[in-house]
């Protein structure tokens, strides 16, 4: 098999540049370890940067988002009982779109299935070889075969726990990584979300995000330490302790109800640098991880891919070297706005075990400050709606 650009992960970050590359005439295949029924059951953040939904609109996947998606102005930020509002829409002028991660993968999906795309499930003990000279290809294993797949590029799209970044060698890489001593229990339910707009609380109980899919579907999440399991969580004692950490003026009145799903993610920031190796480009997940509580991760994903795939279709098609060759450098820059952003988010917000007393007069004061100061309150905006690409 060939293809111009062979991309390794079917998720949002390889199915947005395959799409992409797809309607510029630029061949890709997709390889993708799981089947699709389980990328498509993966229950992810839901919140795109106005970027993104344009993205997503270039793209020609942004229908069923503007008839679906929920667009909000604005989210608040909470401290036991005192609720700052952050107005994105008067603060910056753009407002972000509550949609769900799995919602923009069956989309693109779907978009590939209409342009005739190439996406292999199922692919086992994928090796990047020659990445480092000017024909690299792949092999791989489906249905007990082994194959070769010959391409110009390589994008390494196959998340954190992938291939890609491991295939770049160790000396020729640098990693940074700041693991937090927390995760997040979520829960999905068919109940009314508790309020029209994102919460997210700090409190003496610890932190909790009152979030949604849509008007009928809410996801809450309440920090917890990393050894507790699930099954330690009843629907029960999860709703009495997300409603401990919420002003009692929403969880006097929340909706609660049996959880749909219910699961524990812990909480990272890493980076990997730099993004390219030769041919092969490293993209989204593969690359970089955040904490949720700024809701970059996706976002990222898409600005990667925008940095991306212009430069692709330029080296293809025209031989043009240039935007490959800053991909990383420019991708870069802006990760680590994110990071920052998403690393200030989560040290504002969350309870560290062992903390001293200080560091909580930390929190309460930094989240009065933001509701005494608009320019606080603009610099939080500005950057959760997503700086400029
Ligand atoms: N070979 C082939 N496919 C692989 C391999 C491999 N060795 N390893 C992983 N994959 C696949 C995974 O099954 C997954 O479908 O690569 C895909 C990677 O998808 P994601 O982990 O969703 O990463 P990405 O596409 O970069 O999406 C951006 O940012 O914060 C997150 O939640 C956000 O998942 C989103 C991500
Ligand atoms: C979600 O809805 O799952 C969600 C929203 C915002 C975040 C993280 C997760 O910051």
């Amino acid at each position: 098999m060939k293809a111009e650009v062979a991309i390794i992960g079917g998720g949002p970050s390889g199915l947005l540049l395959s799409q992409l590359l797809n309607k510029a005439g630029v061949a890709t295949v997709i390889l993708e370890r799981a089947s699709r029924e389980h990328v498509l059951s993966r229950i992810r953040a839901g919140v795109l940067e106005a970027g993104t939904v344009a993205m997503l609109q270039e793209a020609g996947v942004g229908d069923r988002m503007a008839a679906e998606g929920l667009p909000h102005d604005g989210c608040f930020l909470t401290d036991d009982e005192l609720m700052v509002r952050i107005n994105f829409k008067e603060l910056t002028g753009t407002s972000v779109m509550v949609y769900g991660q799995t919602e923009v993968t069956a989309d693109l999906y779907a978009a590939q299935d209409a342009m005739g795309a190439t996406i292999v499930h199922g692919v086992e003990d994928v090796v990047i070889h020659d990445a480092d000279s000017s024909e690299p290809y792949i092999e791989y294993s489906v249905g007990g075969e082994r194959k070769r797949l010959d391409c110009a590029y390589v994008a390494g799209c196959d998340g954190f726990h992938g291939v890609s970044r491991k295939t770049i060698p160790e000396d020729k890489r640098s990693e940074f990584e700041r693991v937090y001593p927390f995760g997040w229990l979520g829960v999905l339910s068919r109940t009314r979300p508790a309020h029209e707009e994102l919460i997210y609380a700090n409190s003496s109980n610890g932190f909790a995000l009152a979030s949604m899919r849509s008007e009928t579907l809410s996801r809450y999440y309440v920090q917890v330490p990393l050894s507790d399991r699930v099954d330690e969580w009843s629907d029960e004692r999860f709703w009495t302790t997300l409603k401990s950490c919420l002003p009692s003026e929403v969880a006097d009145h929340m909706e609660t109800g049996p959880s749909i799903e219910k699961s524990i993610a812990p909480l990272r920031s890493f980076v990997s640098e730099p993004l390219r190796w030769g041919r092969l480009f490293l993209v989204g997940d593969a690359a970089h991880i955040v904490p949720p509580t700024g809701a970059k991760g996706l976002n990222l994903a898409v600005s990667d891919v925008h940095y991306l795939y212009q430069a692709l279709i330029d080296a293809v098609k025209k031989g043009d070297k240039t935007g490959i060759d800053s991909y990383s450098e420019r991708a870069l820059l802006r990760i680590w706005k994110a990071m920052r952003f998403s690393w200030q988010m989560t040290t504002m917000l969350h309870q560290f075990d062992g903390e001293d007393s200080f560091a909580a007069q930390m929190r309460k004061a930094t989240l009065y400050h933001l509701s005494q100061s608009e320019t606080a309150r603009r610099d939080l905006a500005e950057n959760y709606i997503g700086l400029p690409f």
